[in-house]
């Protein structure tokens, strides 16, 4: 398979870049700027592209790596630092601008037959964000765009293949950044474009096969879209050597244990082990009500009942997880400790023993995963389930967890759900759920006067969660919904919207 290496200098568009590189059809992977060179030469890679950085070239300090790279006679692409770095590693000349470039800015080419601008327009806008420019560049290179505060907005040397350019060929706002990048793929690297779902899908499957021989494999289904994906790919390498053991501890979405079950036992070759745990957990959480204890009550008896249920099997092969790429990238940022600790996420007991873990998503992107799901025939629902905290409605439900009120929070929520999806407002946001906040309030009802459950609706619209908006939803909608969840669910009188921005809110309210 032909292979692009994203070196990392740290910049924050790292990941989009081996996406964007991967929309071309072309796999992608991402090394930190630590990587022995060593490893690039076995890499066997068709073009490398140095990404962005916050840092400055002359500052000693800031990420370097060694010219040899630009001897390999790989392409070489620079982005943002990664241009001004080569341009600093040749011995061009880098300063610090009077004035930054940021945002949408007039590019213009002034090398039309430049490989990488192939059918790109003399003029057209592309997204900046620089202080530092290159001001010369050597013998050998030649410039081939500017912009009004950079003449030297892009350069190359045809002949060793090594280009560079200011502005971000990555962010949807370069207007011809997706031809760039590819031209540089297809143009100047000569890829061809091998990298497919539907060919993804074949080679694991066949090397899970490999693998699995004729052992058993156990997999830790939570209805979530990676271990989903992960089960829906084992299944179609080694069909009832798969077992899939479903802990549903009664805080699902309403019905969604359910769904997770049938769509696993009718769709899939599988033994399915699901897990009826609801009231073992109420009874662990009675008289709770602190947040940070409920979590913890909640983790401690999955990790119990999983496990437990994992030493019923008696043979037990080898252990899957759905680990995707994202959990598993050593950046340039000097993260590496972070990723081991979360890429062994998965604690044994000392007593359980596999042959080996096996990741078959751990090279794909959250958007690939989906990709891969949809191909498999896992339901739509399913491929696109929005963020759902593994402790479950246990941190919507504020105070003590009862049956009881999972109920009234499952039902308010179902309607939820129900309308979102009917009107079809749901593609506009990232998560929405209902909260239980545990008080009451008084209302009337005909003649009577109530005194029972507030309900609030949590609507976020974000990109990465580290920061939401709360959504913006048309009053109609939020005035159909309230109407609803006060009609149709038992014992709730009063609904209210969230209107709390993160920060400072959470999107959870714990
Ligand atoms: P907060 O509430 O921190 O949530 O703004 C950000 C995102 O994380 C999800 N979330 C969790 N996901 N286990 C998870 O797998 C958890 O314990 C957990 N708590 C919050 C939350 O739903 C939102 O998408």
């Amino acid at each position: 398979m032909e292979k692009i290496l994203v070196l990392d200098f740290g910049g924050q568009y790292n990941q989009l870049i081996a996406r964007r590189v991967r929309d071309n059809n072309v796999y992608a992977e991402i090394l930190p700027y630590t990587v022995p060179l060593s490893e690039i030469k076995e890499g066997n890679y068709k073009g490398i592209i140095f990404t962005g950085g916050p840092n400055s070239v002359f500052d000693m300090s800031s990420p370097h790596y060694t010219k040899e790279i630009l001897e390999l006679g790989i392409p070489v692409l620079g982005i943002c630092y990664g241009c001004q770095l080569i341009s600093w590693m040749v011995g061009g000349n880098v300063e610090t601008a009077e004035q930054s470039e940021y945002g949408k800015i007039d590019l213009t080419v002034t090398k039309k037959q430049s490989e990488i601008f192939a059918d790109v327009d003399e003029s057209s806008v592309v997204w900046m964000s620089h202080t530092d420019r290159v001001k010369t560049m050597p013998a050998g290179f030649e410039i081939t765009a500017k912009t009004e505060a950079c003449p030297i907005a892009a350069y190359e040397n045809e002949e060793k293949k090594i280009y560079g350019v200011q502005f971000h060929p990555e962010v949807t706002h370069t207007q011809f950044g997706f031809k760039i990048l590819r031209n540089f793929l297809y143009n100047v690297c000569g890829c061809h474009g091998d990298w497919k779902m539907d060919s993804f899908i074949d080679d694991t499957v066949k090397s899970l096969r490999e693998k699995i021989g004729d052992k058993k494999v156990i997999l830790g289904l939570s209805g979530g879209v990676d271990s989903s994906v992960a089960a829906g790919l084992l299944s179609r390498a080694v069909g009832k050597q798969l077992t899939c053991v479903f802990v549903d501890q009664g805080l699902m979405r309403k019905d969604e244990g359910d769904f997770v079950e049938k769509t696993f036992t009718s769709l899939f070759d599988m033994n399915f082990v699901r897990v009826n745990c609801q009231d073992h957990f109420i009874n662990a959480l009675k008289g709770v009500s602190d947040p940070e204890q409920k979590r913890k009550i909640i983790g401690t008896e999955f990790y119990k009942v999983f496990w437990d249920e994992i030493r019923k099997q008696a043979d037990k092969g080898f252990f899957a997880q759905g680990t995707i790429y994202p959990d598993c990238i050593e950046s340039g940022k000097g993260d590496a400790d972070k990723i081991k600790t979360h890429h062994n996420k998965v604690k044994m007991p000392d007593d359980v023993e596999f042959i080996d873990i096996i990741e078959p998503l751990s090279s794909l992107f959250k958007d690939e995963v989906r990709a891969v799901g949809e191909k498999l025939g896992i339901p739509h629902e399913l491929v696109w389930r929005q963020p759902f905290p593994g402790p479950g409605l246990g941190v919507r439900i504020i105070g003590e967890i009862t049956k009881e009120k999972i109920e009234i929070l499952q039902n308010a929520d179902w309607v939820l759900r129900d309308e979102m999806a009917k009107n079809g407002y749901e593609k506009n946001l990232a998560q929405f759920f209902c909260v239980l906040p545990g008080v009451n309030t008084v209302g009337v009802m005909g003649d009577h006067r109530t005194y029972d459950n507030l309900v609030a609706i949590r609507a976020v619209t974000t990109d990465d969660f580290m920061t939401a908006d709360w959504a913006k939803i048309p009053y109609d909608i939020l005035a159909k919904v309230s109407n609803r969840i006060t009609n149709e669910v038992k014992h709730v009188n009063r609904v209210v919207y969230d209107i709390t921005s993160k920060p400072p809110g959470t999107v959870e309210w714990e």
